[in-house]
């Protein structure tokens, strides 16, 4: 091939050599690069995706063997592959023949965006294909802009944000799957021949079951902190389709987007649709590093709020359920100030006056405060942190109405709903999904928000829920012609609603909840500031849904309670050290009646929390994530710890899973910290009198890194049940 011109796009700057007729395009970050051959008139290819290359190596890639594979395939010339795009035209036409045009530059807000613009043959019809990398952030976002001037709307039935060929070889994924109570399980398998889907079709809650991410590892089994893995995020809220096809030719292809089914889109012309950013990362320090990449961009691009420490909270959901009464509110805040906690969240309940919300099977959608139960109104509640010293929050579920109620009663034309069909109803069997493709549910939507917030401007932090899938597919509003826009256009039209509330209230927290983890996703988490990682509070199957969800989320967009012992969910009785333990490998919480807790019990809580605030918090919420030994090799035991930056702090966390007597646990080897450095030891959370061997000792990094420390396995205390945890804090001298 002869490359008459190479444009290195770079994270910092971008050259361009004479020429454009046949273009090597790389796109760099740091410790990443990505390269592409766009030569003009013909298609676009994907060459390298890997480590750090030199512009040496890129322009001989091919030589050396390199993919050389359609970079975002289009269906029709050739119908055999998976395509990222198919469409049919205006005439009828089923084919796209997308050649490169030319290729494009351009920096903002300190992104670097490369942009290889593809165009039909024939038909007028283009596709912008995108690439940004931030400086010092290891990730490249990749989406397209489709768009045609045809004469009549062209129907787009596959859309994908981006296409990655891998080369075919032991190459293992990661994904996560699961359900109510059980999100973000981890499976993990070799590629084999075949296609693997992972999708989710909600149409509300996109991570209630498989989770919008993977990774593959490139080097075999996957390692936590060692091997070549890339990770895959598709940054979309809606449903979402991941498949990686492994046919008999040298590659597995993956493909994300927003799922086609039943999605058909009828795009005008002069309209753009543009697809969701599909976030990339490869790492060679194991799948933890692809964490850490994704993690520290999460923080800083893709979060609200991502710079700051959240809040310790008490949340009333599982103290009182709907039994929500002002005096026992002003009692929570009491006891949660008491327990150094900073803020105080009002779950559901509290609203509804002609059909209170006593249930669940009304009062969704009339969001009145109910004063039998809060005499005082919200003001009171306000009022009364404030004398407790703490900040106030507040429970919504915004996209949703009861059939009870007064909003279904004057706009039953609100909801989703099929024609000829029988209504199907949700939680409490009156649930109904309002269609956010309407701008009038756009306009109810923000009013709701709007009207809490411009009458209790105090309102530090909003829970908003979403509790019921898509059912029944229909749009009252949308046309018959457009019906099959209904996936889409909610979440347009949720995302437009959440942008006009973030632009007159930046600065209130908003935690996304949807049944539990229904919505932990870097498509949502732009307007959000943390997510409810699940309904189950259970310490013991929390360290498998967090170790799942910390693969792509940073420890302080999971909100992690300590809950009532039994639990609530799974009946376990597991000692309060356990439960705060785990609670404080995310962002902390509390999620109990703290009347029901001993003196001691608060006691504990309370110190627990001051340590939190002052020693975990800071190195959890901001910090690097390693994770050592998973609870899913069933060793009996999970470990992980979070490290500054500057490596000189980290906080260990060691939790067992199994316990059996006698059992022989591993010992686990720490990582992230510097082997040259000395840190001294110190227990967090100590119950125990008598210290644990190691308190207050000094070991080099190295020596922890190679080694680790003999984990006591069980708590030395009286009534000591079978459940042991650890919290150690490792401070550089
Ligand atoms: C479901 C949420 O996941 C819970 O935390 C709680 O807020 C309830 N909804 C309230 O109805």
């Amino acid at each position: 091939m002869n490359i008459r011109a190479i444009t290195l796009s770079l994270a910092a700057a971008a050259l361009t050599f004479c020429g454009l007729h046949a273009e090597r395009v790389k796109i760099d970050t740091k410790n990443t690069s990505l390269v592409l051959q766009a030569d003009k008139g013909k298609k676009l290819k994907h060459l390298y995706y890997g480590g750090s290359i030199s512009d040496t190596d890129a322009s001989a890639l091919k030589q050396a063997g390199a993919a050389n594979v359609n970079a975002y395939p289009d269906y029709g010339v050739d119908p055999s592959n998976e395509p990222a795009i198919a469409v049919v035209h205006a005439d009828g036409n089923m084919t796209l023949d997308l050649v490169v045009d030319n290729v494009s530059n351009r920096t903002e807000n300190g992104a670097e965006i490369t942009t290889i613009h593809l165009r039909d043959a024939y038909y007028p019809f283009t596709v912008d294909v995108n690439y940004r990398t931030y400086p010092d952030l290891e990730i490249i976002e990749t989406w397209t802009d489709i768009s045609h001037s045809e004469k009549k709307p062209v129907t787009l039935n596959a859309f994908a944000s981006g296409y990655l060929p891998v080369r075919y070889g032991d190459v293992w994924l990661s994904n996560l799957y699961g359900s109510w109570g059980n999100e973000a399980r981890l499976d993990c398998q070799p590629l084999t021949h075949g296609m693997k889907v992972i999708k989710n079709r909600d149409g509300v809650r996109n991570s209630a079951t498989a989770h919008s991410e993977v990774m593959l590892s490139l080097d075999g089994k996957p390692r936590e902190n060692e091997g070549r893995v890339i990770g895959a995020a598709l940054c979309y809220g809606g449903n979402y389709r991941i498949a990686i096809d492994t046919d008999a030719s040298n590659y597995h292809r993956l493909i994300a987007g927003i799922d086609p089914t039943q999605s058909a889109y009828k795009l005008k012309a002069k309209e753009t649709f543009t697809t969701p950013v599909l976030a990339l990362s490869y790492s060679n320090e194991g799948l933890s590093g692809v964490s850490r990449n994704f993690h520290h961009w999460g923080r800083e691009k893709r979060m609200a709020h991502g710079d700051k420490l959240n809040d310790v909270l008490l949340n009333s959901w599982e103290g009182v359920y709907f039994d929500i009464k002002e005096p026992e509110m002003e009692q929570m805040m009491a006891d949660i100030a008491s327990m150094g906690g900073e803020l105080f969240v009002m779950d559901d309940g509290w609203f509804g006056v002609k059909y209170p919300r006593d249930h669940d099977r009304q009062g969704l959608g009339d969001w009145t405060v109910d004063t039998r139960k809060l005499p005082g109104g919200i003001q009171g509640l306000i009022d009364a942190a404030k004398r407790h010293g703490v900040k106030f929050g507040i429970w919504i579920e915004p996209e949703m109405v009861n059939t009870t109620s007064e909003l279904f009663e004057k706009h039953p034309e609100y909801v989703i709903r099929a024609e000829h069909r029988d209504p199907t109803y949700g939680r409490g069997k009156t649930q109904m999904v309002l269609d956010m493709a309407n701008p009038k549910v756009q306009d109810i939507v923000f009013t709701i928000v709007d009207t809490l917030l411009t009458k209790y401007p105090e309102i530090a932090y909003i829970k908003w829920d979403a509790n019921m899938p898509v059912r029944n597919h229909g749009s009252q509003y949308l046309s018959a012609d457009n019906q099959s826009h209904l996936f889409i256009d909610y979440h347009r039209g949720l995302t437009s609603t959440l942008d006009r509330i973030r632009a007159k209230y930046p600065d209130v927290v908003i935690q996304a909840c949807a049944s539990g983890g229904g919505r932990a996703n870097y498509g949502i988490l732009p307007w959000f500031d943390e997510f409810w990682t699940s309904d189950n509070t259970d310490a013991l199957q929390r360290v498998y849904i967090q170790w799942g969800t910390s693969y792509f989320y940073p420890a302080m967009a999971m909100a992690s309670h300590i809950s009532a012992a039994p639990n609530h969910q799974t009946s376990r009785t597991m000692n309060l050290k356990y439960r705060t333990d785990v609670a404080m490998s995310g962002r902390l919480g509390m999620e109990i009646q703290p009347q029901n807790m001993t003196e001691q019990e608060r006691e504990q809580c309370h110190k627990a929390i001051e340590e939190y605030k002052a020693e975990i918090r800071p190195v959890v919420q901001t910090g690097d994530i390693y994770r050592l030994l998973s609870p899913y090799d069933g060793l009996g035991a999970a470990s992980l710890l979070y490290a500054t930056p500057e490596k000189d702090r980290a906080v260990f966390f060691w939790w067992k899973t199994e316990p059996f007597r006698n059992k022989q646990y591993p010992r686990v080897k720490m990582a992230g910290l510097d082997p040259a450095r000395n840190y001294t030891v110190k227990e967090m959370n100590r119950v125990e009198k008598t210290p644990l061997k190691f308190e207050g000792k000094t070991f080099s990094g190295r020596y922890l890194m190679e080694n680790g420390l003999e984990m006591p396995v069980n708590l030395n205390v009286d009534n000591a049940d079978e459940w042991a945890s650890r919290v150690l804090l490792l401070t550089a001298q």
